[in-house]
């Protein structure tokens, strides 16, 4: 089957068996008659946070679970369980509509419900662990379901126990988000500030929010309809308080953020700009003009291309700055 329909960044690539499934029977049965016995199957939701470095040789499931329901509400807060195959942006605009607050600063990320806990997906000074309740995850091994409290999840920058510890271990069937009744905004990221006021808003509210989010969004990330990406290819890498003085003496004009524990998060584009790689094309793979953290293919690179281009930019920023990239997207 082939996949570039599947993977945001369009990679052609060829999966040896592939299903859907809406419900977690449908799974297990899926599991139980898996013919690539041996070979991890490999969960799939919205394909825009993954990159194939090869063909896959065993089962591709694609998970389709829908829902999205009240399951208790407070004098505060709305609880809303949303199955794992729900579009975010469609969740968020269904929060939207209703007036229920805490995901606004989320607009328009790719992808589904189910990927949301995953890297614990952020934006615009907002982490999708804010309004996490619990989630429900099937244990590919003991074939049950288990609930997981944000503290099992062990949120961090882009990172979860589902990305760390328990890679390819689990598979997350719905997410409950705790959404507020009376909204507390969050203009703290410069660029939303900026973006009201351009937009002559005189009186706050999540849905100015919203569009002020998906304004700056579709000023500079590549619309992967157009041109394939899978949103930042690197995490910002955050480095000690001593380390960054001495950048900054070097590099007056490097960019970075206080993290709560002293240290500082820098931006990698930034990085990856001034190492002259923005704009950048080889072939089909390249770095976006507008944003030096999203790779893209303009449409026939390979999944190896794709990799080879990282590889590069990470080796000529660590030259330069002596700073380590990591990769945020799920290589496979
Ligand atoms: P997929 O790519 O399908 O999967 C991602 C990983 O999660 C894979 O390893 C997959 O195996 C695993 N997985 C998926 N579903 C499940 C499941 N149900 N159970 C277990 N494992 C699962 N991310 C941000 O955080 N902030 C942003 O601002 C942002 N902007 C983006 C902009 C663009 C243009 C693009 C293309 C991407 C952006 N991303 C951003 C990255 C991406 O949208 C998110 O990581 C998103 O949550 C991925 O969802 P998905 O359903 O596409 O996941
Ligand atoms: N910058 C440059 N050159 C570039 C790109 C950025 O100098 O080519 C500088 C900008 O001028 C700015 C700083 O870097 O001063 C930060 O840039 P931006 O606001 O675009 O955000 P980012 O750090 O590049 C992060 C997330 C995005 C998220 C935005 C908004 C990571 C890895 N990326 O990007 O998430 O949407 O902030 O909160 O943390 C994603 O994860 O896929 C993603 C798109």
């Amino acid at each position: 089957i082939p996949l570039r329909q599947y993977n945001t960044l369009g990679i052609h690539a060829i999966a040896r068996f592939f299903a859907n499934f809406t419900s977690v029977d449908e799974l297990g049965e899926l599991i139980e008659n898996n013919p690539a016995k041996g070979v991890n199957p490999l969960i799939l939701g919205g394909g825009s946070n993954i990159l194939f470095k090869n063909n896959l040789n065993g089962l591709v499931l694609k998970n389709d679970i829908p829902g999205l329901d009240i399951v208790k509400e407070d004098a505060n807060h709305i609880y809303v369980k949303a199955g794992a195959g729900v579009n975010w942006h469609s969740f968020v605009q269904h929060c939207l509509q209703r007036n229920w607050a805490g995901v606004e600063n989320l607009s328009l990320i790719p992808g589904c419900v189910g990927a949301s806990p995953m890297q614990n997906i952020g934006a615009y000074g907002v982490e999708i662990k804010e309004v996490f309740e619990e989630l429900e995850a099937w244990h590919l091994h003991d074939k049950k379901i288990h609930v997981f409290s944000a503290n099992d999840c062990d949120f961090g920058y882009r990172e979860s126990v589902f990305k760390g510890k328990y890679r390819n271990q689990y598979i997350i069937l719905n997410v409950t988000y705790r959404l507020n009744k009376k909204p507390r905004f969050n203009t703290s990221y410069g660029a939303i500030e900026q973006e009201l006021e351009r937009m002559g808003v005189q009186q706050l509210s999540i849905q100015a929010i919203s569009q002020a989010v998906i304004n700056i969004r579709t000023s500079k990330l590549p619309d992967p309809a157009k041109i394939g990406n899978a949103g930042s290819f690197f995490k910002n890498p955050s480095v000690a308080a001593n380390v960054y003085e001495q950048l900054k003496d070097q590099f007056p004009s490097i960019v970075g953020y206080p993290n709560a524990d002293g240290t500082i998060k820098l931006a990698a584009g930034w990085l990856i700009e001034q190492s002259g790689w923005k704009g950048y094309r080889r072939g089909d793979a390249g770095v976006h003009e507008k944003q030096a953290l999203v790779l893209v293919n303009y449409g026939n690179a390979t999944g190896n291309d794709i990799y080879s281009l990282s590889e590069d930019v990470m080796k000529s920023v660590h030259a330069k700055f002596g700073v380590r990239l990591e990769r945020e997207v799920n290589v496979v």
